[in-house]
């Protein structure tokens, strides 16, 4: 069902587990799977210093969540809020069509930890 980067991603995630002194934090569910995603980060000078994330899910939503982790560490605020599940996709070289919600879910952590953070220091 999974292609070899996604298994290979899933066996071995990256950024996996909680930021220490997290000042960000999302979480959000897929209420037709039950899976939950948790992303949370370390946010400094708009900067997103670092992110981890904490997955009940399909390999799908492992391998997602750890490959959009890694892609929005050392990005603006900004930048990280323009990533797209699509592009998630592509850097796994594909996913099933009835995983692409998977994928969906860690662009979703992804907004509402910003979300999460902008509230915090009132921005919003
Ligand atoms: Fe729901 Fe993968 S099956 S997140």
């Amino acid at each position: 069902m999974y292609n070899e980067k996604v298994m290979e991603v899933f066996k071995n995630p990256q950024h996996m587990g909680e930021v220490e002194n997290y000042n960000a934090i999302g979480t959000v569910g897929n209420e037709t799977c039950g899976d939950i995603m948790q992303i949370t980060m370390r946010i400094e000078n708009g900067i997103i210093e670092d992110a981890k994330f904490k997955t009940f899910g399909c390999a799908a939503a492992v391998a997602s969540s750890s490959t959009a982790t890694g892609m929005i560490i050392g990005k603006s605020i900004e930048d990280a809020l323009k990533l797209t599940n699509k592009e998630v996709i592509t850097e796994l070289e594909g996913l099933p069509p009835q995983k692409i919600h998977c994928s969906v879910l860690a662009e979703d952590a992804i907004r509402a930890a910003i979300d999460d953070y902008q509230k915090r220091v009132g921005s919003k």
